[in-house]
This record gives C-alpha cells, sequence and structure tokens, in this order.
C-alpha cells in the first residue's frame, strides 16, 4: 500500500494502530469468536467495551462525576435540533456565529424556539472570534451556544466568555481531545466522531446532570439525553462498532501520554505549517493569529489560477484531501491527533517545492 498522508476535515485519518487493532480483532474479538458487529449490545462483551470507552474518555478530558457522557447516532448535526429540544424548555437561547458550522446550528436550532445571535463574524468572512465584551448575552437565555473550533475557515477559540449562570453548549467536532480543557466550564460539549474520535455517525455528548429533564414532550426518545443517560445511551440499539472504534482511539490517546501529550505535538505540527505560510508571500491564511485553529488550516495561493496545480502535483506526492471547503475555497489542511508530524513536513516540503516551481 502507498504511502500518503490524509488532510480530510472528516472523516478524516484514524491512527494507523487503530485500524491494524481492529483489523487483527475483526473476526474474533478477545476470544469470543465473534466480531465486534456481530455481538448484542445488551452482551456482556460489548458492554463492557462500552464501560471502557466511556472510562478512558472520562480519564482523557477529566470528565468530572456530575456529567454523564452519551454515545448518540445522528452526528453533530442532530444535536443541532436536539439542543434546542433537551434544553429550551420554552425560553430563548444565545448563538454566536463563527462559522459556517455555528451558523447551520443557528438555522436548525430556529425551528424549535427563539434563537437569539448575540455575535456574528459573518461580514468579515469569519476570520476570528469577536471580543467577548462586544457580545450581546441574554441573563435569562436557556444557553449560550458556540463553536469552539470552526471546521471550514479554520477559526479556534482561545477562551471563553464569563456567561454567568447560562450554561455555554460547546460544538468541539472538531477539535475535542486535540488540547486541554476543563470541562466543568461548559453545560453541554457535543462532538461528532469522524474527527478526532472514530467513525462518522456517532455523536458524543456530555451533559450536567442539572441540564436533564428540561426536554420538551416531542424530543425522541433516542435523542433525549435524561432517558439515553438512565438507560447507559441504549434505549435503542447504540452504533456498536463505532463505539469500539472510538474506544479504540481512545486507548490509543492514552498511550500517547493523553490530551497533554497530543496537545504539544499538535501545537508543533501547526506552527510548523503557520511559520511557512507567515514567511512567504505565495500562500496566505487570514484568520486573526490568537483564533488560528490547530486543526484546520485553510491557505490560499496568492495566484489562484495554480489552485488545480496545486492540487494535482499534491495528489501526485501522496498529500490528500487538501482542496478547500466550497464555501472558503483556497485550500485546507486537517492535521487531527492522528496526522503524524511526519505529513506536516511533507506538506510544507510540497508547498517550497510548488512555490520555488511558479
Ligand atoms: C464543527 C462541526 N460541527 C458539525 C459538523 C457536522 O457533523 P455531522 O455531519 O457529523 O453531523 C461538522 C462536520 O464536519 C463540524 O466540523
Amino acid at each position: 500500500m502507498k504511502q500518503i498522508f490524509n488532510f480530510s476535515a472528516g472523516p478524516a485519518v484514524l491512527p494507523k494502530a487503530v485500524l491494524e487493532c481492529a483489523q487483527a480483532e475483526m473476526l474474533d474479538w478477545h476470544g469470543s469468536s465473534m466480531s465486534v458487529m456481530e455481538m448484542s449490545h445488551r452482551g456482556k462483551e460489548f458492554t463492557s467495551i462500552l464501560a471502557k470507552a466511556e472510562a478512558d474518555l472520562r480519564t482523557l478530558l477529566s470528565v468530572p462525576d456530575n456529567y454523564k457522557v452519551l454515545f448518540l447516532q445522528g452526528g453533530a448535526i442532530a444535536e443541532n435540533a436536539m439542543i434546542p429540544l433537551n434544553l429550551l424548555n420554552g425560553r430563548a437561547a444565545d448563538y454566536v456565529e463563527t462559522g459556517g458550522w455555528s451558523k447551520r446550528s443557528v438555522e436548525d436550532a430556529s425551528a424549535y424556539g427563539k434563537i437569539n445571535v448575540v455575535a456574528s463574524t459573518e461580514a468579515d468572512q469569519y476570520t476570528y472570534v469577536p471580543e467577548f465584551t462586544g457580545w450581546h448575552l441574554n441573563k435569562d437565555a436557556a444557553y449560550l451556544h458556540i463553536c469552539t473550533n470552526e471546521t471550514m475557515s479554520g477559526v479556534e477559540f482561545d477562551g471563553l466568555p464569563d456567561a454567568g449562570d447560562v450554561p455555554i453548549v460547546a460544538d468541539m467536532s472538531s477539535h475535542i481531545l486535540s488540547r486541554q480543557i476543563d470541562v466543568s466550564q461548559y453545560g453541554v460539549i457535543y462532538a461528532g466522531a469522524q474527527k478526532n474520535i472514530g467513525p462518522a455517525g456517532l455523536c458524543i455528548v456530555i451533559v450536567r446532570e442539572d441540564l436533564l429533564g428540561r426536554a420538551s414532550p416531542l424530543t425522541p426518545a433516542v435523542f433525549n439525553w435524561k432517558i439515553q443517560a438512565e438507560n447507559q445511551s441504549m434505549i435503542n440499539t447504540p452504533p456498536t462498532y463505532s463505539i469500539y472504534i472510538a474506544g479504540l482511539v481512545f486507548e490509543w490517546l492514552l498511550a500517547q501520554g493523553g490530551v497533554v501529550a497530543i496537545e504539544q505535538k499538535n501545537i508543533e505540527k501547526a506552527v510548523l505549517l503557520y511559520d511557512y505560510i507567515d514567511s512567504t508571500d505565495f500562500y496566505s491564511n487570514n484568520v486573526a493569529t490568537n483564533n488560528r485553529s490547530r486543526m484546520n488550516i485553510p491557505f490560499f495561493l496568492r495566484d489562484e489560477s495554480l489552485n488545480d496545480a496545486f492540487l494535482k502535483g499534491a495528489e501526485a506526492n501522496g498529500l490528500l484531501q487538501l482542496k478547500g471547503h466550497r464555501m472558503v475555497g483556497g485550500m485546507r489542511a486537517s492535521i487531527y491527533n492522528a496526522m503524524p508530524l511526519a505529513g506536516v513536513q511533507a506538506l510544507v516540503a510540497y508547498m517550497q517545492a510548488f512555490e520555488q516551481a511558479h
């Protein structure tokens, strides 16, 4: 198999060791003579897989005891609707728009109640997180929704606003487990799995216990956080194989030294790429320096007529999926936890060679 580096924004590269383990265990998980895909979700084998995955995730993020961890289906987009259904309870909510994903969250949530957009950088092409002091927060909001890493435009929060007693609900799909966070600062954290966790479709929801029990009666049971919390995410058949792969990724991450260690590696990779982009006029990144994402790095060629040649050459060099999101254009390198430093070094070497050739 050819050596490639996959810079896809998601579904994205997974640790090779995880895929090899899944391959080795495909037909016979731990002497059970069954594939994980064939196991009853209520059997002792799978319930042990689920319990270990949850315990490891709790360790990785130091999740406090008063938070529930749910393994749900429907990806992060399903939660866009389920957040208002689970939390609005007749009130309004505040949303901040810092990119295409939080804009989508506003659109989706608006069907379920009153949504106030309290800050937006749409007019500036989503290139920064607006100053917290300028947010028009409502003290009586049911919650404040933010997307702490905007995958399309590469904008990452470098702090959190003081929302008082209003719980912060954060879409962390594209940077969960990439950096240390203090879970207790959030009411709800949710993340689609297909970047730093595992297969698409799975969504992790970490919710503070006092926020359970506010759901509209119209909330489907499979998306009702309280019902799912009371049933170990098994009010329906959970996405068993995806949870198994997520568990392997958590084990891998613990073996790397956990979030503390991976954060240092992520900083090293991101600095390497941003420093090179900043060192030349040939490429540019237009995100405010303190909000530049460590996971998703969009960049533009000064001469956009070279875009196709850049992508073609990259592919020939085994550097895949570098095309920018269609809403943003240009290029984007997603360098999640599983992207080795060697991948970013190879990308920078290719970018230098391409610059010299043109
Ligand atoms: C930040 C963010 N939120 C939400 C989503 C939507 O995730 P899904 O398609 O899994 O529902 C994505 C997908 O890439 C994302 O990057």
